[in-house]
């Protein structure tokens, strides 16, 4: 059995999951892969050497859990666990689909705390780290993104907790991104971002956050000013920063329909 520590990675395909692949390979980490794409997944461990695996699972299925830790075990143990898979849509809460919301809270809430627990012993005896990947939204309530915030507050509610209940024997960490260049937003987002002067980081930017707080002693970290700002600014007076949001509602309504005019007249 190898040496090097196991760090298991979830959403390994995406547009983070996969800079934080390569960081994690740089520093010396075994990966095991964890992504529904089962291809790309399999170019990646053929990329990356034998020595690393890949599991194609959906994170929606009861049983994800314990067949990532089944094949973690089988691996020798996880030291790492990176909660990173997510999914978002930016939509009126009206218009959200009883299934897209289930389906949101349980991809980014449910799995990562089910995962969580399924790879506890092995995180325990190898007195290992858990990081996280919440977001900015985790944070602060923005609107038309609301079943994404409660999933990413229920994030760093649950991490904050399991940080104190496992103080001296598992590390848990929180990352709070900002929006960053990948594939979770689509070009109608970004259009609304630059609309709304939210800034985009690209992933290498969230990758060196994401390495240096796995490198420190710290529970929590967020990406980019001002979002860390008024990340702590609505926890402390929400009341602040109500008006701003609130005004930012009619700049995304009129995005919307003139995306859905635009849809029509094509169609
Ligand atoms: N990009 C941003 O603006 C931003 C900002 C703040 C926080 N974040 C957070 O950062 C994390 C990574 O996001 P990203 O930007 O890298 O998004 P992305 O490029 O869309 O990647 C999402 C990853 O999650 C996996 N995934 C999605 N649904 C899954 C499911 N049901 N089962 C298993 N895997 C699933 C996808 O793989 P498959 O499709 O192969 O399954 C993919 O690897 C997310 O938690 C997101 O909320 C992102």
């Amino acid at each position: 059995m190898s040496k090097q520590k196991l760090a298991v990675l979830t959403g390994a395909t995406g547009g983070l999951g996969r800079v934080f692949a390569h960081r994690l390979l740089q520093d010396g980490w075994r990966l095991l892969l964890v992504a529904r794409d089962r291809s790309v997944l399999q170019t990646m461990v053929t990329q990356f050497g034998p020595e690393h695996q890949a599991i194609a699972v959906d994170l929606s299925d009861d049983k994800a859990p314990a067949q990532i830790a089944h094949q973690a075990a089988m691996m020798g143990g996880a030291s790492l666990l990176v909660n990173n898979a997510g999914i978002n849509r930016m939509v009126a809460f009206a218009e959200m689909a009883q299934d897209e919301l289930t389906q949101m809270l349980q991809v980014n809430l449910a799995s990562p705390a089910c995962l969580t627990h399924a790879l506890l012993n092995q995180l325990e005896s190898n007195r290992g780290t858990v990081v996280n990947i919440g977001s900015a939204l985790g944070a602060i309530g923005f609107p038309y993104q609301s079943a994404y915030c409660a999933s990413k507050f229920g994030l760093r509610g649950f991490s904050e907790a399991l940080a104190r209940e496992f103080s001296g024997k598992v590390a848990v960490k929180y990352l709070a991104p900002r929006a960053a260049d990948t594939a979770i937003n689509d070009e109608s987002i970004r259009q609304l971002n630059q609309k709304l002067g939210n800034q985009m980081d690209c992933p290498q930017v969230v990758a060196d956050e994401f390495m240096a707080l796995l490198k420190s002693k710290a529970m929590r970290k967020g990406v980019g000013y001002p979002e860390k700002f008024f990340a702590r600014l609505n926890g402390l007076l929400p009341e602040l920063v109500d008006g701003n949001i609130i005004k930012q509602c009619a700049t995304i309504r009129a995005h919307f329909a003139a995306q859905c005019a635009k849809f029509s007249s094509s169609s």
